[in-house]
Formats: structure tokens, C-alpha cells, sequence
């Protein structure tokens, strides 16, 4: 049987892509701040358009707004094997958390692709939509819809903070790339594959340049409204108030003396607080805010959530609070064979790597619903994300890339 070759990523447009990417959304402090599919983001598919174009790649786009670039292969019919990540990006945020899974992919296509290298099944790189989730919710809305997780009509109705829809911003993506075909929607791949920043500090710990993920912790998110009454806040005697912030921060007081636990491994985090109408001199009669709570393991991240509600219940008087969950997904594994096959990969190319655990959550998540599926983080300085600051390093982006264009092109020839 002839020997497969498996040509070598070029590190080096790897990173200016990274580069070329980082301009759009840039921002003052070093980071980018791409919404999903405002303007920034919009840009950054076109700019991954226009890149596969000069292959010959094609593009679809599904009804969610998910990009998917294919180079072919001999049998057409067959499901493609794929790898991607996401292009949007948290407000004020880092440079790879993302865009790294998506330009690993597209480099691991177009080295397949330079090399002339025959594959079975069709090869493709995949820009999931909205996997961050802060300016429409859920997060991994593109992954997850995709999955048949969420339903395509209500997260098309999804409205961001002015009133925007997702679905108007989906066919804004579809004018801006109108060469893209249409790709169905949960259309079936064979495998997928995801690279992605650590957003950790084992792999720096350790020294070593590939995580090879097992699994991901689940995660439960919840909005909470305390609803008060707005009053002068000088003739206002706290007998007669209804002080939404006064509830609300009793709340979070109480949520964070039940939910932090002696071993650090419960996630508690509220990352939106609102107070309104925001008058100096008005008591608020609103306050708005967003948990997000994570575990590795169902039982607590059951139990610890489904105390929510009756922990703001309990702190709500003279106020009144209602608690809406809107995401909750259980911890996940990778199936072991797509682990072991990738610590091989590492290994054929001599590159250090370890397993590792994802405390963050990834569109992985969902492909391993519909596919056989498998993760490799990279190491970020100081395990920073979410942040300008945000830092991954040439060489371990390119040894990531390697792996998947290795891996793809096994997967594709099986
Ligand atoms: O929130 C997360 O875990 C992911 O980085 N969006
Ligand atoms: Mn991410
Ligand atoms: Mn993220």
C-alpha cells in the first residue's frame, strides 16, 4: 500500500493569518472585540471566503449562519470529515480564543490541498456561529442548532440588546458572501476535530506543547430579574423602600456562600449585573443579572443549580425575583479511540502532549452529539482568555495544525 504523505503546515502564513484576522475587531489594548456576525465578524467571514477562493474551495453557509469551506474529495456523496472553531469573540477580547480552531483547519485544507494529497471523503474547515454568546444567547448557538440541540426558528428570533435578530444578521452573512452556497441544515459529517487556546495553565505548567482533551465540564446558566420599586433617594426612609439592589446583592451574597466550595471546583460566576434606571439618586427598582455555573460532575452541578432559584426566593422580600434558566448542558467525554488516535498524531510528530480536562465550553461539545469527535488544546500564557491579553505562541499553533492536517487526512482516506 503506497506510503500516505502527510505534508508539513506552513507555520508561517498560519500566524499572519492569525495577524490579518486580529485587525478585525481590533482594539486599543492589544485584543478584538467580533461580536458574532456584527460588522468585525461579517468581515472575518469574508476574509475566509476570499481565502479558499484562491483554491477553488467551496462555501456554504447553513440556515443558523454556520460557514463550512470544502475542498472535495473522490466520493462527493460521502459525509465530510471536518475541523473548525468559531470566529466571534467575547467583548474585549483575546486574539485566539476561536479564530485559532478555524484558521488550524483552513491551514490543515490548504497543505492538504498544495500537496496534491487524494482523499476519499471530502475535507472541510467549519466557522461554527456564536459560540461565545454575549450578545445573543446561547452560547455555541451555530454548534448547537446544527446538533438539533436548539430549535432553528427560535434561535433565528434571538434578539440582541438593540433589538437586532439573529436571522436578520444571518442574511446580512448571506449578502456579504453572495457566492456561498446553501448547506442543509445537521447536514452529516464523518468526524470532527476542534484546536483551541487552553484557557487553563496545565499545558504552561507542564511544559507540554499539545492537550489532548478527554472531556468537557457541563455548565447551567441562569437569568435573574428582582423587580423593586423606583423611589427618591432622599425623601425614600428605608422602611418605605423596595430596593431592587439591596435584594439582589443579599442574593448574590447568599448564592455565593452556598455555591463556593471548600476543593475550588465549582464554577460560580456572574459576569452581567444591571442596576436601573441607573439614576444617582434614584432607587433602583431593577436589577438584572447572569449566572454561570459550571462542574465536572452531573450530581452537584444538578443539585448546586436547581438551589438557584429558592436561594433568590429567599432573599427577594419586599422585592420580587423570577430565575429563568436559559442553558444547561451535563459534563461530556470524547470518545476514547478519537483521544488515542490523537495522542498518536502527537507522537508521529514528536511533539510532547498530555490529556487534559476542558473547564471551558467548546462547539465540540455538540459535534461529538453527531460525530465521532476529538479536541487538542495549546497552551496560553498565563492561562489567560477572555482578555486582551489573551496570548498563544507560533510554534504551538502550528504543531495543532499538523495534528488536524495529519488526522484529516486519515480520517478522509479510511
Ligand atoms: O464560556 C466558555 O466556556 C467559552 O469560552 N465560550
Ligand atoms: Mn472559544
Ligand atoms: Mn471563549
Amino acid at each position: 500500500m503506497a506510503k500516505t504523505n502527510y505534508p508539513r503546515i506552513n507555520a508561517e502564513r498560519l500566524w499572519q493569518r492569525h495577524m490579518e484576522m486580529a485587525k478585525l475587531g481590533a482594539t486599543a489594548g492589544g485584543g478584538v472585540h467580533r461580536l458574532a456576525l456584527g460588522d468585525e465578524d461579517i468581515a472575518a467571514h469574508k476574509l475566509l471566503a476570499e481565502w479558499a477562493n484562491l483554491h477553488g474551495f467551496a462555501v456554504e453557509l447553513d440556515a443558523i449562519g454556520n460557514m463550512f469551506i470544502r475542498r472535495e474529495g473522490g466520493d462527493a456523496s460521502l459525509p465530510p470529515v471536518a475541523s473548525g472553531s468559531h470566529t466571534d469573540t467575547q467583548p474585549m477580547g483575546g486574539r485566539f480564543d476561536g479564530i485559532t480552531g478555524v484558521l488550524a483547519a483552513f491551514e490543515a485544507l490548504e497543505t492538504i490541498h498544495e500537496a496534491g494529497v487524494e482523499t476519499r471523503l471530502p475535507v472541510e474547515a467549519i466557522a461554527w456561529n456564536n459560540e461565545e454568546g454575549p450578545r445573543f444567547t446561547p452560547a455555541c448557538m451555530g454548534s448547537a442548532t446544527y446538533a438539533g440541540v436548539e430549535p432553528l426558528a427560535e434561535m433565528l428570533a434571538r434578539e440582541d440588546a438593540d433589538g437586532i435578530t439573529m436571522g436578520e444578521c444571518v442574511e446580512r452573512l448571506k449578502q456579504a458572501l453572495p457566492q456561498a452556497g446553501t448547506r442543509a441544515l445537521g447536514a452529516p459529517l464523518t468526524s470532527f476535530l476542534e484546536v483551541h487556546i487552553e484557557q487553563g495553565i496545565e499545558l504552561e505548567t507542564s511544559g507540554n506543547t499539545i492537550g489532548v482533551v478527554t472531556g468537557m465540564q457541563g455548565y447551567r446558566r441562569f437569568a435573574v430579574e428582582v423587580t423593586g420599586d423606583e423611589a427618591h433617594s432622599g425623601t425614600t426612609p428605608r422602611a418605605r423602600r423596595k430596593d431592587a439592589f439591596v435584594a439582589a446583592t443579599d442574593m448574590t451574597h447568599a448564592l455565593r456562600e452556598a455555591l463556593w466550595d471548600d476543593e475550588d471546583r465549582v464554577r460560580f460566576t456572574i459576569g452581567r449585573f444591571e442596576v436601573l434606571p441607573g439614576g444617582i439618586s434614584v432607587v433602583p427598582g431593577k436589577v438584572k443579572f447572569v449566572i454561570d455555573l459550571r462542574h465536572a460532575d452531573a450530581e452537584p452541578l444538578k443539585a448546586l443549580g436547581d438551589s438557584i432559584p429558592e436561594i433568590c426566593q429567599a432573599h427577594a422580600h419586599p422585592c420580587a425575583v423570577t430565575t429563568s434558566e436559559f442553558i444547561s448542558q451535563d459534563p461530556m467525554t470524547f470518545p476514547e479511540e478519537m483521544v488515542s488516535r490523537l495522542e498518536a498524531a502527537a507522537d508521529r510528530r514528536g511533539y510532547t502532549h498530555q490529556r487534559i480536562y476542558s473547564y471551558a465550553g467548546h462547539d465540540a461539545r455538540h459535534m461529538a452529539r453527531a460525530c465521532p469527535a476529538g479536541m487538542v488544546f495549546i497552551p496560553c500564557w498565563q492561562g489567560i482568555s477572555h482578555n486582551e491579553a489573551e496570548r498563544a505562541e507560533p510554534e504551538d499553533i502550528a504543531a495543532a495544525a499538523q495534528i488536524i492536517a495529519d488526522m484529516l487526512i486519515d480520517l478522509a482516506n479510511e
